[in-house]
């Protein structure tokens, strides 16, 4: 599945005819030119989609490399922020893809972090019915998550992510040097994204990111190096066997169920994405210990994991008819069940069947009664 030269990986995303290559290199934001030139011997022209943040830092760089590899390039520069991941950015990108005229086998970029590549995926999936997209993921949860496996959205005020389709790039080009200009709660955020996968599927890879989250925080190159490549090969593993989220690939929802609602009940001002997550995440793991699917001590040593990295570890004060309200609208609901994840434990996620509002009342109180 993967090809190793040096400190360059390839892992092959295989869906048949819809498979690409992720490919992790430092530095190879220089040479994304040379690599577009071997996908498409025949197009001229592509756009970059990026914001007022990344653009400043990275724009030029790709433009140059795709310049001298024989590129016309025109780009789209978006406002920055969740916040701005609507219908109107959407208008925007599909407005510059028209001025650009960019045709039916000419590719757009995302350089950005999730924010950007979600959006841009979900324009590349509608222009003209469907033109290529190739993700540079600079965030950390979008290059050990986001920009992998094709789910592509834009928000809707009734909901996050509700506007949106599957829909794969056709290669995705992580250069881990990026991430030396984020700021250190984003990259806190997304290690907790790279946690989860052992937490869902790989014990060994939760104690080694536990040991080494003081070497991932100061971005110490051979950590983070690993810590991709691990996560990178997770998330094609998963996607592969599941593309379209009819199974497996539910489990990489683990403290979403809980997160979503903490989100939309802080109105999206207190918590980032990845910390909602994790805050969602210790109560999946409390309930899962709560209906007597994990042993007791799993919730302390998930607990113990995110104190080191040092992310919020408090659970927003809301009563348990809030937190079934604010989920009963998660968009993985099916019907009006909510739909959990919860372990068995570190390394063994899976959906539970069904868990009771009063499992949810007790977990809650759990936390009110300190
Ligand atoms: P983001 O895209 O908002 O990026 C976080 C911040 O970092 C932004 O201010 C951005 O401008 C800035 N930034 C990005 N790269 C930088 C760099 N190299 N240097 C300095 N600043 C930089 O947030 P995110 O955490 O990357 O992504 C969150 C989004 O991803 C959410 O919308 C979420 O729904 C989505 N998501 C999608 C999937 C998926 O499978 N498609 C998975 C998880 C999350
Ligand atoms: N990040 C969840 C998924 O890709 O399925």
């Amino acid at each position: 599945m993967s090809e190793s030269v040096e400190n360059r990986q390839i892992y092959q995303v295989d869906l048949g005819a819809r498979s690409y290559d992720i490919h992790i290199e430092a530095g190879c934001l220089n040479h994304i030119g040379g690599a577009l030139n071997k996908l498409f011997n025949s197009s001229t022209r592509c756009m970059v989609v990026s914001n007022v943040t990344v653009a400043p830092l990275y724009l030029a760089r790709v433009r140059k490399s795709l310049e001298e590899a024989g590129w016309q390039v025109s780009e789209c520069i978006l406002p920055d922020g969740e916040r701005y991941k609507t219908i109107d950015s959407f208008n925007t990108i599909m407005d510059a893809l028209m001025q650009a005229r960019l045709s039916r086998n000419e590719p757009v970029i995302a350089l950005g972090g999730g924010v950007v590549g979600d959006m841009t995926g979900f324009s590349a999936s509608c222009y003209r019915r469907g033109i290529p997209f190739i993700q540079i993921p600079t965030t950390v949860l979008a290059q050990v998550d986001s920009s992998v496996g094709g789910k592509t959205a834009i928000n809707h005020p009734h909901g996050k992510n509700m506007i949106g389709a599957f829909y794969q790039p056709k290669l995705v080009w992580i250069d881990p040097d990026v991430l030396q200009t984020l700021a250190q709660r984003e990259i806190k955020a997304g290690i907790a994204e790279a946690i989860k996968y052992g937490l869902i599927r790989d014990a060994s890879f939760f104690d080694w990111m536990h040991s080494n989250i003081a070497a991932a925080l100061k971005l110490e190159p051979a950590v983070i190096s690993t810590m991709i490549h691990a996560c990178c090969q997770h998330k094609a593993e998963v996607v592969m066997q599941d593309e379209t989220e009819q199974g497996v690939r539910a489990l990489l929802n683990l403290g979403h169920t809980f997160g979503h609602a903490i989100e939309s009940m802080t109105r999206y001002t207190t918590y980032l994405h990845g910390e909602a997550v994790a805050l969602g995440t210790l109560l999946a793991v409390r309930l899962s210990e709560q209906c007597g699917y994990a042993p007791a001590g799993t919730e302390k040593k998930v607990a113990a994991c995110y104190k080191q990295l040092g992310l919020p570890l408090h659970i927003p004060d809301f009563d348990a008819s809030q937190w079934l309200d604010a989920m009963g609208h998660d968009k993985k609901n099916i019907g009006s069940q909510i739909r959990y994840i919860l372990l068995h434990k570190i390394g063994d996620g899976f959906v539970a069947g069904s868990i009771e509002p009063h499992a949810i009342h007790a977990l809650i109180d759990s936390y009110h009664a300190g």
